[in-house]
């Protein structure tokens, strides 16, 4: 599968962007373990004008990650044209996406985000300004409407069809080179289940000639297949199902490409690409970088960052009375620390799983 020029192979499964998770640390490990492609956290184009150094960091881009993809979000042309070109002047991604899918009050509320769902005409605008603006590929990334009215007939914009699907005609006509679909609207939020019928809707519409990425509540090698062959979609994205585990990328690539899992993958494995994922996260946080010169560069900023993907490591669910390791990974302050943290709660793992066997 192609975006523009750039071949992702074939059933590509991509990351999706998320904030406060997939930095580049992140991003280099999924890739690592056979991610299509990776996203940056969505990153605001007001904050990148004001060339504010956090902003900066979130656009940084390495070479060992390509394909990447950096996404931005705003609420008038102006502002995400400058952005625009920020991004691709700065960073170099070779896809610049447009965020209009968040759905959090502080971004949907002041019309950005999903908050575009609302006002069509300046979501096509702004899609069109941006196009024309940079010379990289751009895709856009969004939900299937503001609120279940946008599921039905008739809507804003016809008489037959759901919201998205004519929506996804007009934003192809505005020169996007791929467009994912998260299949929720605005007002589920993360409640409920993504709906996969109308994702397929778009992507089997004769009309749409760019690829389909689907997105919502994908967790398993099986059912990233399913969505493959049941909505033919081109790509399927996964985001919440990586957390606390970047090699599901390799189990789902071995699914898809030989149609079983990996079995390479032991516990002691698993604990070393965690430990892996520390070392990465605090070699990041505190680099050289001339952006970065305000910054405290510590320890701390990249234990904190990933401590939350290790507590929440689908590794330790079941395991009886972890709540109290888990609130110490959560406080934990060095590496040091940390490691220690996850040799307790690796030997936590083995302990319980004698006690399966033995039964
Ligand atoms: C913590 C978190 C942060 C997110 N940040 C972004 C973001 O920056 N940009 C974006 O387009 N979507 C963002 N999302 C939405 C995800 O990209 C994705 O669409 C959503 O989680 C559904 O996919 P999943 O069920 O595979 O997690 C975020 C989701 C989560 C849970």
């Amino acid at each position: 599968m192609k975006i523009a020029d750039i071949d992702l192979g074939d059933y590509p499964v991509v990351l999706a962007p998320m904030e406060d998770v997939t930095d580049q640390a992140f991003r280099l490990l999924c890739k690592e373990f056979g991610a299509s492609m990776t996203y940056s956290e969505f990153v605001s184009a007001d904050a990148l004008i004001r060339n504010v150094n956090r902003s900066l960091e979130k656009i940084r881009v390495d070479e060992a990650e390509r394909p990447v993809a950096i996404q931005i979000y705003g609420r008038d042309v102006e502002s995400m044209v400058q952005a625009a070109k920020i991004v691709e002047a700065e960073a170099h991604p070779d896809i610049l996406d447009i965020n209009f899918g968040c759905p959090v009050k502080k971004v949907a509320g002041k019309g950005a985000g999903s908050g575009m769902l609302k006002n069509i005409p300046l979501m096509l605008e702004i899609t069109r300004a941006v196009v024309e603006a940079v010379d990289i590929p751009v895709t856009v990334k969004t939900r299937l409407g503001w609120d279940c009215d946008d599921l039905k007939t008739p809507n804003r914009l016809s008489e037959e069809r759901a919201l998205i699907v004519e929506l996804a005609e007009r934003l192809q006509d505005c020169g996007i080179q791929a467009l994912t679909l998260h299949g929720r609207t605005r007002s589920q939020m993360y409640q409920g289940v993504s709906d996969w019928t109308l994702i397929g809707e778009v992507k089997n519409n004769p009309y749409m000639k760019i690829p389909i990425i689907g997105n919502g509540d994908i967790t398993t090698p099986e059912e990233t297949k399913a969505a493959f062959d049941k909505y033919g979609v081109d790509a399927v994205m996964i985001g919440r199902a990586t957390f606390g585990q970047p090699w599901l990328f390799k189990d789902v690539r071995t699914f898809l490409d030989k149609g079983e899992h990996d079995t390479e993958m032991t516990l002691d494995w698993k604990f070393e690409v965690l430990k892996r994922q520390v070392q990465k996260s605090v070699e990041y946080s505190l680099r050289e970088d001339n952006a970065l010169k305000e910054r405290k560069r510590t320890e701390l900023g990249g234990i904190i960052h990933v401590r939350r993907h290790l507590a929440n490591s689908p590794l330790f669910k079941g395991i009886p009375d972890f709540k109290q390791t888990r609130i110490k990974i959560l406080r934990a302050e060095t590496q040091t620390e940390l490691f220690e943290l996850l040799k307790e709660a690796k030997s936590r793992i083995e302990d319980f799983q004698k006690t399966q066997f033995s039964v």
